[in-house]
């Protein structure tokens, strides 16, 4: 046989014990953000249909998903809210009782360890749906900072450890540090929603947290997927107005950005695996057309390796017990 020269990858594969040592990328839970959907009401754990396994809670309800969140050693939540009530500025985005402001109360007071970030939007607050104020069918830009200030404020005021801006107006990273500082909440991070692409994959979420646009969509505020060189943009500018972490947002289809972001920046970086990403996952594994446990640990540990420091996702609780698993 003719003398061949060729390098032996196989080597370093050749036994689980031996690829344990050449592992480069991990999962741990410690990296997990899980969300969770309040709502006004009693007695209420309603199943979000196109998201298996996730529920809207009243605040009764909430206890137990919490705790079982804290046992499974999930270090953070994010929360999102559904009012009672709607208005045209989102009054229940920023009222002191606010069912955000509730919940955070109560599971500050029950879990003083767990890191609760809440979600800074009015679109689950708005009768129209965006994350604004609006005038006619325009969403305003300058009006909006006012009243998502006075929200993140009034998070903060309930014992939120992280604000988590998602609406996109610009300026919102500036605005909000220089109320929260006002307040005196120099020290309650921001985690921004610096790169959020106008995608087709919150599908599922705005039904969780019923905040579909009324009208028109929202690509007069969040970024077309077509864009790269925006992404950097809008990384830089929340960073310059004193973003703590940045979230890219989604996921699956972005990991070439969170990519660029590591590669140029170095604050933490949040992937947010959405909901659309989770349904698919759900629907295949429940037709048994892919195995549910492999595909997400894969996915997430692509996130990770993507350059994501922490992830986002629906997936938390089950990845939690799954990493406990010999
Ligand atoms: C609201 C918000 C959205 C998501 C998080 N915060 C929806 C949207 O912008 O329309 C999507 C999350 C998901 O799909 O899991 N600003
Ligand atoms: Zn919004």
């Amino acid at each position: 046989m003719t003398e061949l020269n060729f390098r032996r990858h196989r080597r370093l594969r050749s036994s689980k014990a031996m690829r344990s040592m050449v592992k480069e990328t991990y999962l741990h839970k410690e990296d997990l953000i899980y969300p969770i959907f309040v709502m006004e009401g009693e007695n209420i754990k309603n199943p979000v249909s196109s998201m298996p396994g996730v529920f809207q809670f009243s605040l009764d309800m909430l206890n137990a998903e919490v705790d079982e969140v804290v046992d499974l050693g999930i270090p953070a939540i994010i929360i999102f809210g559904l009012p009672a009530e709607k208005d045209a500025v989102g009054t229940g985005a920023f009222h002191d009782h606010g069912i955000v402001q509730k919940a955070t109360r109560q599971i500050k007071e029950r879990h003083p360890e767990l890191m609760v970030i809440a979600d800074t939007c009015l679109c689950e607050f708005t009768d129209h749906g965006h994350c604004g104020v609006v005038e006619g069918e325009k969403i305003l830009n300058d009006p909006s900072l006012d009243v998502l200030a006075r929200t993140a404020v009034s998070q903060a005021q309930a014992g939120a450890d992280i604000i988590a801006p998602s609406n996109m107006m610009d300026g919102f990273v500036a605005a909000i540090r220089a109320a929260l500082d006002e307040a005196g909440f120099e020290e309650i991070p921001i985690m921004s929603y610096a790169v959020k692409y106008a995608s087709s994959y919150y599908g599922p979420f705005r039904e969780a947290a019923d905040g579909a646009p009324q009208f028109g969509d929202r690509k007069t505020y969040q970024m077309d997927p077509a864009n790269r060189l925006e992404a950097f943009r809008e990384a830089e500018s929340d960073i310059e107005e004193g973003a703590d972490f940045l979230i890219i947002k989604p996921a699956l289809s972005y990991l070439d950005i969170i990519r660029d972001i590591r590669n140029n920046y170095t604050l933490p970086i949040v992937a947010y695996n959405v909901s659309g990403e989770y349904a698919m996952v759900k629907a295949a594994a429940q037709n048994g057309w892919i195995e549910e446990k492999p595909v997400v640990m894969e996915t997430l540990l692509g996130m990770k390796r993507a350059g994501a420091d922490m992830i986002l996702t629906y997936h938390a609780k089950d990845v939690a017990r799954w990493l406990e698993e010999k």
